[in-house]
């Protein structure tokens, strides 16, 4: 038993390598310009991804143009990217770690709850990273950022499933 809880503290460890601190001050500029497109970005999301949109009960089979601009889509949008924003804003301080493990997990059980598969989270990191590309000023070193910032996240999440 214990060293199964050992192994899965070192499977742990070896995702979540924490980023350097030029890594986390890019991911938190760039994130900074887009964050409070909420509703963009989950448009974004479903437009590349109708199966995503398919899960959400409110949102499933309607027509997106109309649905972007509803209050309930707002709402929505500012709960997930809102949720993912928190998230930004703790990395870069190994002292926050307990705190995004402790968010990571609430989001890993509610989404397991509603029986959301890895496959459909990595849908929703490629539109994320594809709207970036989009919409911040882009590079190798932003790119390598976000790539180590969004495999620290998922790696934990994943973990979680
Ligand atoms: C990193 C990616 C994601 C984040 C940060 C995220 C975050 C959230 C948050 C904060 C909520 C509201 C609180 C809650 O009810 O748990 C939520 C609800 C929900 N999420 Fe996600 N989510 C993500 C990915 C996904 C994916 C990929 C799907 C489906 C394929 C999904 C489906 C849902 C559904 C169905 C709800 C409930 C909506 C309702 O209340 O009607 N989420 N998500």
């Amino acid at each position: 038993m214990k060293f199964f809880a050992v192994l899965a503290l070192c499977v742990v460890g070896a995702i979540a390598a924490p980023l350097s601190a030029d890594q986390a001050a890019t991911v938190q500029s760039t994130w900074a310009s887009v964050r409070f497109n909420e509703v963009d970005i989950l448009a974004a999301v479903f437009a590349a991804y109708p199966d995503i949109q398919a899960r959400f009960p409110q949102f499933a089979g309607k027509d997106l143009a109309s649905l972007k601009d509803s209050a309930a889509f707002a709402t929505h949008a500012g709960r997930i990217v809102g949720f993912i924003s928190e998230l930004i804003a703790l990395v870069g301080n190994e002292s926050n770690a307990p705190a995004v493990n402790t968010l990571i997990g609430q989001l890993a059980a509610s989404h397991k709850g509603r029986g959301i598969a890895p496959a459909q989270f990595n849908e929703f990191r490629t539109a994320l990273v594809a709207y970036l590309q989009a919409n911040v000023a882009w590079n190798a070193a932003v790119e390598s950022a976000w790539t180590a910032g969004l495999d620290n996240i998922f790696g934990l999440l994943f973990a979680q499933l």
